[in-house]
């Protein structure tokens, strides 16, 4: 049975064994996934224990996806463009990294929740892996000007600089948000929360147009979502649906077979309402 395996620090309350566990039951594709803990300094020896053991695949996740980019010995365009990376496929000689956090974001906001993104003003709060793996895979989805503050203004204008997309990419400072208007789109991509953390955010960044979508999920997105209800946001979406879709893509990279996502999501949303 080939062995596949989440990557992550912490790793307890990773779905994505679950997920993947649902998928080869669904596909009747027989898969050994495991989560397997690392910190940062313990990464490149558990990923190349990993690959020892006779690992094929692994997802990589919180805090690693850069990491893990930089581990590999190839990558895809979409991975590249992000400088992360959650895919990794193992090759005869190293791994091969890919990025499907972005077409998996899409997927939901398209699919799930049937929104047009084309045209979409759309602000990015965050650069550090999660913002750098969705943003390219936004502008391929057909938004309109992206705007992206973060914490520290150098990740965001480095994160815009490899965007390559001057005229339509814009980094800005947290403190000028007042400035900036109302968006069609807001993405949440910081892990401010995770710490008890958010970053302040004006009311007037949100208007009955506005999705504004957090990439976590659970108890973790709750501060991110409740500001954009209160701010009158038409849609508070989570990231749960993107968990469930970028596995899907991940899925179908290693197995060649992309499997419904509908009830996985749906058996997940029940428990974690
Ligand atoms: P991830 O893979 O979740 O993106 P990361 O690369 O460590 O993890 O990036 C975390 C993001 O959340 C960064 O944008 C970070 O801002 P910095 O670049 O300034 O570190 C942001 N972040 C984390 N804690 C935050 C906080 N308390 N307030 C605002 N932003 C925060």
């Amino acid at each position: 049975i080939p062995r596949f395996a989440v990557l992550a620090h912490p790793v307890a309350h990773s779905l994505s064994p679950r997920i993947h566990a649902s998928f080869g039951r669904q596909m009747s594709i027989a898969l050994d996934y495991s989560a397997i803990d690392a910190t940062a300094e313990e990464f490149g020896n558990a990923l190349g224990a990993f690959a020892a053991s006779g690992g094929v695949g692994a997802n990589i996740t919180l805090p690693h996806k850069q990491r893990a980019a930089a581990a590999c010995d190839t990558l895809s365009e979409r991975a590249r463009r992000a400088g992360a990376a959650n895919t990794l496929t193992r090759g005869a000689t190293g791994w091969h990294g890919d990025n499907t956090d972005g077409v998996g974001l899409v997927r939901d906001l398209t699919g799930r929740h049937a929104l047009d993104l084309r045209a979409r003003r759309t602000l990015l709060i965050g650069a550090g892996g999660a913002a750098r793996g969705v943003a390219p895979a936004l502008l391929d989805a057909g938004i309109g000007d992206l705007f992206i503050v973060n914490r520290t203004p150098e990740r965001a204008d480095a994160l815009a600089d490899a965007l390559e997309q001057p005229g339509r990419v814009h980094p800005r400072y947290l403190d000028d948000l007042k400035a900036l208007g109302e968006f069609d789109l807001i993405v949440n991509a910081t892990s401010a929360a995770r710490e008890g953390a958010m970053p302040a955010l004006p009311m007037s960044l949100a208007g009955a147009r506005t999705a504004a979508v957090d990439l976590s999920y659970g108890e973790v997105a709750i501060p991110f979502l409740a500001w954009a209800r209160a701010a009158g946001a038409h849609d508070a979406i989570d990231g749960l649906g993107m968990l469930v879709e970028q596995a899907a893509e991940s899925f179908a990279l290693w197995h060649g077979a992309r499997p419904d996502t509908d009830p996985v999501f749906a058996e997940l949303r029940e428990h974690r309402a």
